[in-house]
């Protein structure tokens, strides 16, 4: 019998410039309709289409020192605080995560007072703020496997969305993998399992036992 982690609420991120034509927009389709037919409620954060300005300004920076968030960050927190579990979809590029989405972290998502506490200072860390029952993070590769293990260790192309997200204190977090796309299309061989593994992993979200997805899992 399915174990629920009581999700109800879902906010995914995704940050591709190109929603209808790449595969990571098939993904985000596949893993939203997976989850809406699994009863959760989603919200999605396209990054890109709602034109989020990933650069912290000198403004940003100076009144992040007396708790002020930037107005234009404002909607995002309130998505991030409706919500009870979290998905970010995203490619890796130069073995990280796109810009926009670093930012996104930078400017409305690793915010005092907001996500995680601090001395009144803030000098001293004091724990994550965020109660989150679990994350996963869905990124896109276009080498093969062996090449990513030639560059670094493979679960490093996500660690900083990881490390950024149990420091705000989600501490159930997964990333899948999907290696070996470049120059793939929707309608290369491989695509309608690999889309069919999103709409099982936006279905199985809530799920206590998925197995499929403990830690690291790459494909
Ligand atoms: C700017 C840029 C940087 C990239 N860097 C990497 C990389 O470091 N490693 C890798 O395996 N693929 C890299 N790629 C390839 C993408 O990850 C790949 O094309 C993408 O995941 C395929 O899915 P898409 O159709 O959703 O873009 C890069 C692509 C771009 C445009």
């Amino acid at each position: 019998m399915k174990r629920s982690l009581g999700i109800k609420k879902l906010l995914v991120v995704f940050a591709h410039p190109a929603r209808e034509e790449s595969l990571a927009g098939a993904i985000v389709d596949a893993f939203v309709s997976g989850a809406t037919k699994a009863g959760l409620e989603v919200v999605t954060r396209d990054l890109y289409a709602i034109g989020f300005n990933p650069v912290v300004s000198k403004q940003d920076w100076f009144d992040g020192f007396v708790g002020k968030v930037p107005a234009d960050c404002e909607e995002e927190q309130r998505h991030v605080k409706w919500a009870d579990g979290l998905c970010f979809i995203a490619p890796a590029w130069n073995w990280s995560m796109p810009a926009i989405l670093k930012g996104y972290l930078d400017r409305a998502f690793v915010i005092p007072g907001f996500s995680f506490a601090s001395d009144p200072n803030g000098a001293t860390y004091q724990g994550g703020l965020l109660t989150h029952k679990k994350a996963l993070v869905i990124q896109t590769l276009g080498g093969a496997l062996q090449t990513g293990f030639r560059f670094g260790n493979v679960a490093d192309y996500a660690q900083g969305l990881v490390s950024a997200l149990h420091y705000c204190g989600v501490r159930n977090t997964h990333v899948q993998q999907f290696w070996n796309l470049y120059k793939q299309t929707k309608e290369s061989p491989q695509m309608p399992a690999l889309i069919e593994k999103c709409r099982a992993l936006g279905a199985t979200f809530d799920d206590q036992d998925d197995e499929a997805l403990q830690g690291l899992s790459t494909c």
